[in-house]
C-alpha cells in the first residue's frame, strides 16, 4: 500500500497473487496503435481464459477489424484438490478462433494450461505474437519464454520490471520497450471476488465486482509504434550548479526527465521513466546500476544514496537541439 491508497504490482508477487484482470479500456487504448501490425497475424493470449479474458474478448470482437488470421486463448487451471468439494474438477481449457462461432467453443487442454507446459509451448511455436497481461510472479520467465522463442509481444506488466536483469539487457539491446498509451497514474484491475481488499484504492460495482487500483502499469513490447520517435523537446541548459555530479561516476544526475540539459553531451543519469519517452535517435541508453557494475547499486552524491537510474548520452547523430532560443521560449529541431 502507498500513501495514495493503490497498491503496486510488486506487492501481488510479494503475494503471489497473481489474479489482476485487464479492464477492457486499458486494452482498447493501446492496441489501437498497432493495428496495422496485425493484419494476418495469429494471436496467442496464453494466460487468458476465453470465458473471462477482456484480451480475449477484445480480439474476438476486433477479428475482421484488425484483419487477424487465428486467436489461441489458453487459461490455467493448477492442480487443485478440495478437501471440502472432491468431486468438483475443473479444468482448462482453449480456443482457436478463426471467425467461426464453432472455434468459439471452449476445449479441454491437456495439462493445466501453464505457459511453460508443453501443450501450451506448441501454441506458442503456432503462433506471431503473444498479447496478454502475464501473472506478475512469473514475468521474467515469461520474458525468457518469449525471447526464447523469438516471438513478439505485447504485455502489461509492472514499471519495476524494467530494472529486472533479463528485461533490462533487452531494453539496453533495443529488443524491448515500453508501449504507447500508459506513462503515469495508475489503472484498475479487477480481481476475484474473495481478494482481501484492505487497500483504499478499491471499489466494488453494482454487480458485487470488485476492483482495485494499481500503480506503476506499463506496456512492454517489441512492436514498434508510431509515436515512439517522437522527439523529447527539453529546455533546460546545462549548468554545473544545477546538475550535480555522482561521487564515483562520471555522470551528472537528472531528477526529472524534463530536466534534462538539451546542451550536454556527456553521461547523464535520468530516472527509469524517461523510457516512456525514450527514442533511441535522440538518446543512447548506456546502461542502468547493474549493467554498469556500480558499486552499492546505487548512485551517491556527497554520501547521498539516489534513486536508481537509467545512464544515457545524446546519440552523437542526433541533431544539435534547439535550434533557436527566443527569450525563454526555446524550439526544437522538428525531426
Ligand atoms: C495478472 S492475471 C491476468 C489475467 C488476464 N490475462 C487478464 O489480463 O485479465 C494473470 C493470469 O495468469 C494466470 N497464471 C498464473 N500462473 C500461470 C502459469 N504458470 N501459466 C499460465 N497462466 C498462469 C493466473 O491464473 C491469472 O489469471
Amino acid at each position: 500500500m502507498n500513501g495514495t491508497g493503490t497498491i503496486g504490482l510488486n506487492t501481488a508477487q510479494a503475494n503471489k497473487k497473481d489474479e489482476f484482470y485487464t479492464q477492457i479500456s486499458d486494452i482498447e487504448a493501446e492496441l489501437k496503435y498497432y493495428k496495422s501490425y496485425f493484419k494476418g497475424k495469429v494471436v496467442y493470449c496464453n494466460c487468458d481464459d476465453p470465458l473471462v479474458s477482456n484480451f480475449t474478448k477484445f480480439f474476438i470482437s476486433h477479428f475482421q477489424e484488425y484483419g487477424l488470421k487465428k486467436l489461441i486463448s489458453t487459461c490455467y487451471k493448477p492442480n487443485y484438490h478440495d478437501f471440502f468439494m472432491p468431486n468438483i474438477q475443473e479444468y482448462a481449457t482453449y480456443i482457436e478462433y478463426n471467425g467461426t462461432s464453432d472455434s468459439l467453443r471452449p476445449k479441454k487442454l491437456k495439462g493445466n494450461g501453464d505457459f511453460r507446459s508443453k501443450e501450451c509451448i506448441k501454441f506458442l511455436c503456432d503462433s506471431d505474437v503473444v498479447v496478454t497481461n502475464p501473472p506478475f510472479s512469473l514475468f521474467r520467465s515469461f520474458i525468457n519464454l518469449l525471447f526464447e522463442y523469438k516471438k513478439d509481444f505485447l504485455i502489461i506488466g509492472n514499471v519495476n520490471a524494467i530494472s529486472y536483469k533479463v528485461c533490462f539487457n533487452h531494453i539496453l539491446n533495443n529488443e524491448m520497450w515500453l508501449g504507447r498509451s500508459i506513462h503515469s497514474g495508475d489503472r484498475e484491475f479487477r480481481v476475484p471476488d474473495d481478494y482481501p481488499l484492505e487497500a483504499a484504492g478499491f471499489r466494488i460495482d453494482k454487480s458485487g465486482n470488485k476492483y482495485i487500483r494499481v500503480k506503476g502499469v506499463r506496456w512492454f513490447t517489441n512492436i514498434d509504434y508510431e509515436g515512439r520517435h517522437k522527439w523529447l523537446q527539453l529546455t533546460r541548459e546545462y549548468t554545473p550548479e544545477r546538475y550535480h555530479k555522482f561521487d564515483k561516476i562520471d555522470a551528472i544526475n537528472v531528477s526529472k526527465t524534463k530536466d534534462i540539459p538539451f546542451d550536454y553531451d556527456g553521461l547523464m543519469g535520468v530516472p527509469i521513466t524517461y523510457l516512456d519517452y525514450f527514442n533511441p535517435a535522440q538518446y543512447i541508453l548506456i546502461g542502468n546500476e547493474y549493467s554498469l557494475n556500480i558499486s552499492g547499486g546505487r548512485g551517491y552524491i556527497n554520501g547521498q544514496r539516489m534513486y536508481s537510474r537509467i545512464f544515457i548520452q545524446r546519440n552523437p547523430n542526433a541533431p544539435q537541439q534547439p535550434i533557436f532560443k527566443i527569450g525563454n521560449l526555446f524550439e526544437t529541431a522538428n525531426v
